[in-house]
């Protein structure tokens, strides 16, 4: 065992890292939203994220599938879809017409959530599972072999801008040793809070895509940002 890793582990761990960056559309600037899309086409990020609220299981009101459909035919990258929403299975259809290449779904939300993620993968979308940050690890030991995706929020959804949860990191190595032990291919994303000082250390504990709003979209150099956490 290495520090409560069993050596397989811990050797896989080592080679099957990507860093992927999901800029998160919700800190752009609306007034100019073609320049942002343009702006993330020209960065090195590979998706772009894509907070859906719905005032009901979060507190607050984002957007729609109106603006996923016109920012798709100028987007070049992967649309990546968080879906904080009640009854994500009514949607599925809709947000893959929209453009959507990966689907999150939370698991508070859903009560047949296997049903769920064979839907998804059904309408050929990356299948995502998102939990909060109180939602347990252990609780997807069914289903972590059926999931192309697996989102640890490192706030409590609802709002960019928000401090890190610290404990996230312990629950991203809990995470990726579910992830060895039951041979499943889920990427671990992390999202909420992510910054150039976590970014480094959410990579080694195990994450394989940081969504980054604030950090990004905020910064004097958004596409440096890119760089810097993609190389952090
Ligand atoms: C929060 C959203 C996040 C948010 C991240 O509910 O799911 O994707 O946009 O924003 P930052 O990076 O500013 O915390
Ligand atoms: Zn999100």
């Amino acid at each position: 065992m290495l520090g409560g890793l069993t050596a397989f582990s811990y050797f896989c761990k080592k080679n099957t890292m990507a860093h992927l960056v999901s800029p998160s559309l919700l800190a752009a600037d609306f007034t100019k939203l073609g320049q942002e899309v343009e702006m993330i086409n020209s960065s090195a990020a590979e998706w772009l994220h894509l907070d859906i609220m719905d005032g009901v299981f979060v507190p607050n009101i984002s957007f729609g599938l109106p603006v996923l459909e016109s920012i798709r035919p100028i987007l070049k990258k992967k649309m990546d879809v968080h879906l904080m929403i009640v009854n994500p299975e009514r949607y599925i259809e809709a947000f893959k017409k929209a453009g959507a290449d990966i689907l999150t779904v939370h698991y508070e939300t859903c009560p047949h959530l296997h049903r769920t993620i064979q839907e998804i993968k059904a309408h050929q979308m990356l299948a995502g599972v998102s939990l909060n940050p109180h939602t347990p690890i252990t609780l997807l030991e069914e289903i972590i072999a059926e999931v192309d995706m697996v989102l640890l929020m490192s706030v409590n959804p609802g709002f960019g801008g928000q401090r890190f949860i610290n404990s996230t990191l312990a629950k991203v190595e809990k995470l990726k040793e579910l992830i060895l032990c039951k041979n499943s291919n889920a990427l671990i994303q992390i999202d909420g809070g992510v910054d150039e000082t976590n970014a480094s250390a959410l990579y080694k504990a195990g994450a394989d895509c940081l969504v980054a709003g604030s950090a990004v979209f905020r910064a004097a150099d958004p596409i440096l940002a890119i760089n810097n956490l993609k190389n952090a």
